[in-house]
């Protein structure tokens, strides 16, 4: 039964292909290649399909068993990741809880003790113990605390050193830097507004200018850049428009023009999304571009833009599901960019993710399932904004938002950084 209905054992698939009409270039000709390793594997499925109709199946314990034996020892080669150390944690952890697997108190416990050695006393997280704090492990440390869960794992989180830091890291634009002396862009913003919102120390003049700086990064595609000025990219769309959104200040996005690009980064043949125009499906993106559906649905429909009755995203979220568990299920466990290459912890988490936001189409009023394959596939929910579960988000803010807001250098600061450059500019 399921053979008929996936979009990828259509008749009329090959018609979604990609041509170059008859003029080669690097570019094509490496999309023809995908598309080619793609086809087979499709063509290869439908045999499977014949002798097994549950199929496409999640490998659940396969991913399960790499996931948990990375969070206790890695590889060699991962030594690259080594000012990374909290985002294999949250990496995993997140996975994890999307497989719908419960940490034990060991793991739990050992998450803890790591996290609490990477954060300085001066405030934020560092990519491992004794590294200087950075927005981006920053980040990945408050999420995966807010996944684990408990009061002795919020409490890790020193929120007042925390705030200071955020101070210390913006610029007088409202933009952020990630770390001291480090490059300003959206991703620092992300993360800045990202962990002040779920540990509950944002304050209106720490973020003041910030939506305004977010705004200079949509481009003339509809998506969002690094920085003012630069190529729209999928994982710098999702920074811009989460940022905005919690930040209450969706109102300053271009709606439409965000949504005809990001619904024309979702690949015709292959069902997965790429990052940006002209280049290559990635595994990674069913999350970066996928995650903006929710959140763009919620924006649109405040503005009476979608029919409240709609029970889909704005995306083939069949296709995509396709594209993930026949093309992107590593052998050996964990999901990988696309076939041809090896698995990872980030792939892993972000298809996830992705599958997540994929099967479930979830607003204040309707709910409505739409899992590809086996009943088993089916993963819990992810909150768009932070990419964690829907579940450790709300456990999580509701801890943090029964707790005052830190006032660490609001006055002085605001004074010093609400007069200058965005005034002149505007002037
Ligand atoms: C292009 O890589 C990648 C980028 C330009 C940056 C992507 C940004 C993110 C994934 C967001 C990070 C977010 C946080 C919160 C830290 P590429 O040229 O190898 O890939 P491409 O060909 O698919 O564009
Ligand atoms: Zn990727």
């Amino acid at each position: 039964m399921a053979a008929v209905m996936l979009r990828c054992l259509q008749p009329d698939i090959d018609e979604e292909r990609y041509s170059d009409k008859g003029i080669p270039t690097v570019t094509s000709d490496e999309q023809i290649k995908v598309e080619k390793n793609i086809a087979a594997i499709f063509s290869y499925f439908r045999n499977t399909i014949e002798v097994d109709s549950k199929e496409p199946v999640l490998h659940r314990e396969r991913h399960i068993a790499y996931l948990k034996k990375g969070l206790k020892t890695l590889p060699e080669g991962f030594q690259c990741l080594d000012a990374s150390r909290p985002w294999l944690v949250y990496w995993a952890v997140h996975a994890l809880e999307l497989l719908e697997v419960k940490l034990n108190e060991q793991e739990a416990g050992n998450i803890i003790d790591f996290l609490k050695r990477c954060q300085n006393p001066a405030g934020g997280f560092g990519g491992g113990p004794g590294q200087f704090s950075h927005l981006a492990p920053t980040y990945a440390a408050v999420n995966a605390l807010a996944i684990v869960g408990t009061k002795e794992a919020y409490d890790v989180i020193n929120r007042e050193k925390l705030q200071e830091f955020l101070w210390q890291m913006r610029t007088d634009e409202g933009a952020f830097r990630m770390h001291e002396g480090g490059e300003v862009d959206i991703r620092g913003v992300y993360c800045a507004v990202s962990v002040a919102r779920l540990a509950n120390i944002a304050t209106e003049q720490l973020f003041n200018r910030t939506p305004h700086w977010i705004m200079r990064c949509q481009t003339y595609e509809g998506g969002f850049s690094g920085t003012p000025g630069m190529e729209a990219h999928g994982g710098y769309t999702f920074c811009g428009l989460a940022a905005l959104t919690l930040l209450h200040a969706h109102h300053l996005c271009d709606t439409p023009a965000l949504l005809r690009w990001a619904t024309n980064r979702q690949m015709r043949f292959e069902g997965g999304f790429q990052g940006r125009t002209n280049k290559l499906v990635d595994g990674c993106y069913s999350f970066w571009q996928g995650g903006l559906f929710p959140i763009l649905h919620t924006l649109l429909a405040q503005e009476d833009a979608v029919n409240m009755s709609a029970e889909r995203w704005m995306f083939n979220q069949e296709a995509l599901q396709e594209y993930l568990l026949i093309c992107c299920q590593h052998p050996r466990g964990g999901l990988i960019d696309k076939p041809g290459k090896a698995s990872d912890f980030y792939h892993t988490c972000y298809t996830l993710s992705g599958m997540s936001v994929a099967q479930h189409f979830s607003t204040a009023a309707i709910h409505k399932k739409c899992v590809v394959g086996h009943s088993s596939n089916e993963l819990s929910m992810v909150h768009p904004l932070y990419n964690i579960g829907v579940e450790s988000a709300l456990a999580a803010t509701q801890y943090f938002n029964n707790l005052p807001v830190p006032e660490t250098r609001e006055n002085n600061q605001t004074n010093t950084n609400t007069s200058s450059h965005d005034d002149r500019a505007q002037t």
